[in-house]
């Protein structure tokens, strides 16, 4: 579905030449769930960015469903780290409102739009104004929004870490309820290993600045999978384990260093 082929990206400014992502090669299948993660400032906005078609690469290429990414398109949908709502507008016209930006008939969406308000526990709040409801109701809206497309991908930016943390956890399974009902294609920017070795079919970690693919980690436990007690807990530590090396570069200090 996506085609990441030899993407690199260097912003130049006032302040000189900043290399924010080298050589990138990846390939996300359809329907498939790709976390990112890795330090601060090692590129993974501007990977979402490039994918979104908000920024074009200064070398490679980026093509999502065959065709190589030049502008954004409508089939692929972003979702951020705040919801950015508009304030005087209800919920479901928030909902509505990328229906209304491609000039398409509100009414004939309406209806969908109340499906996913269901699906995403916000019965009964359509007519809310943003500020009437949390941060978790709110980035709930903001996944509807993104939803009301149809999009066959879905780009994340840290979109839960605003959030305190238990809304954070059911937040991240209703999305993987939401990923396994319709199939979606995600890629989702994360910090948070625990989200994102219970959300992702891969994971991607990404080396400090700039940017290059470290690896690609599988995480092969089956679906649905849940924070609490289950059966994959050995899977889970095992996977997480690796990401926290990977990350922070250091071992297990219980563990003989190999020399
Ligand atoms: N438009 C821009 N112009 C110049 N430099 C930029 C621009 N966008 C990003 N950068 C630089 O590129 C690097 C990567 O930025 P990016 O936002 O992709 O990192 P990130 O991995 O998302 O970080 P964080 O985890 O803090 O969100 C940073 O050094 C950043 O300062
Ligand atoms: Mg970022």
């Amino acid at each position: 579905m996506i085609h990441i082929d030899a993407v690199s990206q260097t912003f130049r400014g006032r302040r000189g030449r900043v290399e924010a992502l080298k050589d990138i090669d990846l390939t996300i299948a359809p329907g498939e769930f790709l976390a990112v993660i890795g330090r601060s400032g090692c590129g993974k906005s501007t990977l979402l960015r490039l994918i979104g078609g908000l920024l074009k690469s200064s070398a490679g290429a980026v093509t999502v469903a065959g065709e190589q990414v030049t502008a954004p398109r409508r089939d692929v949908a972003m979702v951020f780290q705040r919801p950015a709502l508009l304030p005087w507008r209800s919920v479901l016209d928030n909902v509505l409102l990328p229906i209304e930006i491609f000039r398409r008939r509100r009414s004939e969406h309406r209806e969908h739009a109340q499906r996913l308000l269901e699906m995403t526990g916000l019965t009964g709040f359509a007519g809310k104004l943003p500020h009437e409801l949390s941060g978790g109701m709110q980035q709930r809206v903001a996944l509807c929004r993104a939803l009301i497309q149809n999009p066959k991908v879905m780009l994340m930016d840290e979109p839960f870490s605003a959030l305190d943390a238990l809304t954070r956890e059911e937040l991240a399974v209703e999305l993987q309820r939401i990923h396994i009902e319709l199939g979606t294609t995600i890629v989702f920017v994360t910090h948070s290993i625990p989200e994102a070795v219970l959300l992702a079919d891969r994971v991607a970690v990404l080396s400090a600045r700039p940017g290059r693919l470290n690896k690609v980690v599988d995480v092969p436990i089956p679906r649905p999978r849940s924070f609490g007690h289950n059966a994959h807990m050995d899977q889970v530590a095992a996977a997480s384990a690796e990401l926290h090396e990977l990350l922070l570069d250091v071992g297990d200090p219980a563990r003989p260093a190999v020399r």
